[in-house]
């Protein structure tokens, strides 16, 4: 197993291979392979295979016009890409999307947690409210979820009934949304005037902003339309200014006391924590369930038959021992545990992180080192790193147990979904995910509540551009109940 740090410098120094091509054309040209011709994880894999290396320089969607500079170097193992999560070694300011920052006018015009470095003092203060509000809401994280979940599957088995399946995605959007609002606001969305739709503003309000990395994958005589709709230039924010005036309407009508919070005690101006606290719900919670939820429902499908009887077995027996669905039951739940951190390992639901270097500095690999220069942007396509064969065996594979044992644990310094590693915890100095521990508090809670509820289940998946899509084809009810 090599050593988590990236600052190790033993190994020769090499050039770093790669080129940018001609200005404009080298950009366009990569973006039309990685949107294309190629497709994300072949654009990856063909240059590793071409430079012999898993760091080399490219440039990253977008380019023109939307970037002003879409140059990276590209780290693309488990060692090299966690100089990212070095904040004394890379900047993070703006650089949450990559090589572009959607309008401020997104979000009120203010610069919101996400896209602050922690050098910024405005990070500490906006992060530690944040941290604040999630320790504040612990005891109503479990009986608030299930209570969602509830719904959730009652309206899978419904669609499966009436339409032989369900939508997965549009019913744990639904699902999600009513949990982050209620988690941080008092009551549900629609009474505080939100449709029951809501959630779709959210989409809208996401896609506007990150529109410079999908590819909707239309037929292929669309592509250069859609390439010049999409990639050249940022859709303006007034088109969904009034769906996010609505929702941001009622999250401050309805949020009172966390906004009380954020002013007294962390001294943020009302709007600004308002503002925040959107983004957070709907971006950074809502967007990343949106991502997370199918991605898990699709690796346990995997697994198939047996591996659903053995989670149910431990759910139910672990549930039965412990009287109810606690933390402890939760932290007791082995496999359980390691299925979440194994799908987080294999598609982590936020692929990219990007960071500028602050200084010259030397980036280890495995074997070699490289010489990476003061404001060069460094990009890690996670999903290498978290498949990297020199850290994990067989790494394509979905292995259940993986992180089960004291071996096992051990794997998981080199997990690094949250922009962080599994092993650390978020602070107000680092940009480490603050959701963390409710994320996978959630995840074990979904899969707990699934196999409470059923013995089995089969599903029908296909690919996104960001993420995955996942229809529901049947289940079988629990025979045993707790
Ligand atoms: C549901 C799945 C989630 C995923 C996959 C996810 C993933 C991430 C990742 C990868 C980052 C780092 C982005 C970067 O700088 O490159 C991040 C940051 C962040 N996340 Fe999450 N997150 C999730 C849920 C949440 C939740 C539930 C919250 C809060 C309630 C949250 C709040 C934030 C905030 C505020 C940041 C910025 C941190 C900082 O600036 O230091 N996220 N998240």
């Amino acid at each position: 197993m090599p050593s988590p740090s990236s600052d190790q410098n033993s190994r020769p120094l090499k050039p770093i291979p790669g080129s940018y091509g001609l200005p404009f054309f080298g950009a366009l040209k990569d973006r039309h392979d990685y949107f294309y011709y190629q497709g994300q994880d072949k654009f990856f894999l063909s240059r590793i295979k071409k430079y012999g290396s898993t760091v080399f320089r490219t440039n990253m969607p977008p380019g023109p016009f939307i970037s002003s500079d879409p140059r990276v170097v590209a780290v693309l193992d488990g060692v090299s890409f966690s100089v990212l999560l070095d904040n004394s070694k890379v900047e993070k300011r703006n650089v949450l999307d990559g090589t572009f920052m959607p309008s401020t006018s997104f979000t009120g015009g203010h610069r919101v947690c996400a896209y602050l470095d922690p050098s910024e003092p405005k990070h500490a203060a906006i992060k530690s409210f944040i941290l604040s509000v999630l320790a504040s809401k612990h005891d109503t994280f479990i009986p608030l979820f299930r209570a969602c979940l509830s719904e959730l599957f009652t309206n899978i088995e419904d669609n499966i009934r009436d339409n032989k399946t369900a939508n997965f995605n549009a019913l744990s959007d639904d699902m999600s949304f009513n949990f982050v609002f209620r988690l941080f606001c008092d009551g549900k969305p629609t009474e505080h005037g939100l449709g029951p739709k809501a959630n779709t503003d959210f989409d809208k309000w996401i896609f506007f902003q990150l529109h410079p990395l999908i590819s909707l994958g239309l037929s292929k005589f669309l592509n250069v339309f859609e390439d010049m709709l999409l990639h050249m230039f940022p859709l303006p924010s007034f088109l969904v200014k009034s769906g996010y005036d609505k929702l941001y309407n009622a999250f401050y009508s309805s949020a009172g006391v966390i906004l009380d919070e954020a002013e007294h005690r962390f001294k943020i101006k009302r709007d600004e924590a308002c503002h925040n606290l959107v983004f957070v719900a709907g971006f950074n919670a809502y967007g990343g369930m949106k991502a997370l939820f199918p991605g898990l429902i699709k690796w346990v499908a995997s697994g198939g038959e047996s591996l659903h009887r053995q989670l149910a077995d431990e759910i139910r027996t672990v549930i039965k021992e412990e009287g109810g669905v606690t933390i402890a039951a939760l932290n007791k739940m082995s496999l359980t545990k390691s299925v979440i951190y194994e799908a987080l390992r294999i598609e982590p639901p936020v692929p990219f992180q990007y960071g500028k270097a602050k200084e010259d500095m030397v980036v280890n690999s495995h074997d070699v080192a490289f010489e990476i220069k003061k404001g060069e942007m460094i990009f890690g396509y996670q999903p290498f790193a978290t498949k990297d064969p020199r850290i994990f065996t067989n790494p394509e594979e979905f292995v259940s147990d993986r992180f089960v044992g004291e071996e096992g644990e051990k794997l998981l310094q080199y997990v690094y979904w949250s922009n962080g590693r599994e092993t650390q915890n978020p602070t107000v100095d680092d940009k480490q995910c603050p959701g963390k521990d409710l994320v996978v508090l959630l995840s074990r809670v979904l899969l707990v509540e699934l196999f409470l509820r059923y013995d089995t289940f089969t599903i029908e998946a296909s690919k996104l551009s960001l993420g995955t899509s996942v229809k529901f084809l049947s289940f079988t009810k629990a025979t045993m109940t707790v």
